[in-house]
Parts: structure tokens; C-alpha cells; sequence
């Protein structure tokens, strides 16, 4: 079925709104952007995060890397192009679990300023909280948990993060875990703390 290019759309107003989302379960709605090296300890602290939220009540989500690219961005590789798309996708998706009153916790490298700052511009201000999991290359490399600085350093893994494609780190982002510093257990204490004084939860 050919469509034509000028479609007719028509944005409908949700019946419920997000802050009477907000009013009945008792929290606000965030997207916490967990962004650092493969290896640094993305996916474990939001996960982490979730478990702690989910234990206290609070509508929480995890949205992660590698599942993610299993289902909705199936077929998107590691080019810059690519990774921007894989990028622009989650925004909207993380977008939606906004509206839909959730906070959110994202597990993705996102490896360019340009793609987590159009994130931040879709969602008010102060609901995108950019978490920096800093650590160095060495260590990540010295973990390589699924084996894949070992292949990347070898060549068979094109266009990897650290070795073969740039990470640009965060200039100003709301949150920084050094995960090489502290436990998991001190970095979640450190964001549900932050969470609060935010009066997000
Ligand atoms: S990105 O850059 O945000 O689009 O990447 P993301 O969607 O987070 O996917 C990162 C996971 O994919 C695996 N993988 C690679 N990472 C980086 N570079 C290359 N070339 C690559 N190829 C596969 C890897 O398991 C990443 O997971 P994490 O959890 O970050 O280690």
C-alpha cells in the first residue's frame, strides 16, 4: 500500500494527563539517561534502580541496549548513522512512559553529546536526567564482561565504542557515578537521594 507523502494527522489530547498520573500514584515522571562505555555499569545500575523503586512503590521501567536492538531497533548497526536513529527512537519511546506518568531508566551508550541533548529537548525541563556512568577505558576493557574489547581490539568488531568510534562525554549532565568507585548499592543510595531532593519521588 502506497501512502501519499502529504498525510493528514490530527494530535489527539489524552483523556488523562500526566499530572493526574503524577496525583494518583504519588510521584513524578523522569527519564534517568544512564549514558557511559560499553562495560561501565549502565545496564546493572538501572537495573539496580528499578528494583529498589519498583520495591518502593513507585511505576518504573528499564529500557536497555541490548534488548532493545533485539526487538524495535532490530536491523540498526553502530554506524553514527545508526546509532543516532537507535538513539531518536528510545528518546520517543522513553518520551511516551513520561506521559505515561513512569519513570524511566535508559541503559544506552549513547556515545554523541547531540543525540542525548535532542532527548532532553523532548521532555520538560527537569524531567531528563542525564547520569554519566564514568570509567576509564582501561577498566572497561579490563572487565570486558561479554568478551567484546578483546574481539574489538582484534578487529572483528567494526566501529567500537573506545576503540574504533568515539565517546563524547557529557559536559554538564545532572548526576556523575564513578562506577569504579563505589559499590552499586552507594550509586543507587546517590540517585534515589538526588530523586528526592528533586521532589521526583
Ligand atoms: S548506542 O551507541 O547507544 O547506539 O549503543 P547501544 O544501543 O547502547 O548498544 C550497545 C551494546 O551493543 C553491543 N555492541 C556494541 N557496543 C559498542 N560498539 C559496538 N560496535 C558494538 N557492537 C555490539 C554491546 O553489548 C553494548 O552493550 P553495553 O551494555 O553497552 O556493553
Amino acid at each position: 500500500m502506497t501512502q501519499s507523502k502529504e498525510v493528514q494527522l490530527v494530535w489527539h489530547e489524552a483523556a488523562v494527563s500526566k499530572e493526574e498520573r503524577w496525583e494518583q500514584t504519588g510521584h513524578k515522571s523522569a527519564i534517568l539517561w544512564f549514558t557511559g562505555l560499553s562495560g561501565a555499569g549502565k545496564s546493572t545500575l538501572a537495573n539496580a534502580l528499578e528494583k529498589k523503586l519498583f520495591e518502593q512503590g513507585t511505576r518504573s521501567y528499564v529500557l536497555d541496549g541490548d534488548n532493545i536492538r533485539h526487538g524495535l531497533n532490530k536491523g540498526l548497526g553502530f554506524s553514527e548513522e545508526d546509532r543516532k536513529e537507535n538513539i531518536r527512537r528510545i528518546g520517543e519511546v522513553a518520551k511516551l512512559f513520561v506521559d505515561a506518568g513512569t519513570i524511566v531508566c535508559t541503559a544506552f551508550i549513547s556515545p554523541f553529546r547531540d543525540d542525548r541533548r535532542q532527548v532532553r529537548a523532548l521532555v520538560e525541563e527537569g524531567e531528563f536526567i542525564e547520569i554519566y556512568v564514568r570509567c576509564s577505558l582501561e577498566e572497561c576493557e579490563a572487565r570486558d564482561p561479554k568478551g567484546l574489547y578483546e574481539k574489538a581490539r582484534a578487529g572483528e568488531i567494526p566501529f567500537f565504542t573506545g576503540i574504533s568510534s568515539p565517546y563524547e562525554e557529557p559536559e554538564a549532565p545532572e548526576l556523575i557515578i564513578d562506577s569504579d568507585k563505589k559499590t552499586v548499592e552507594q550509586s543507587v543510595d546517590e540517585i534515589v537521594d538526588y530523586l528526592k531532593k528533586r521532589a521526583i519521588i
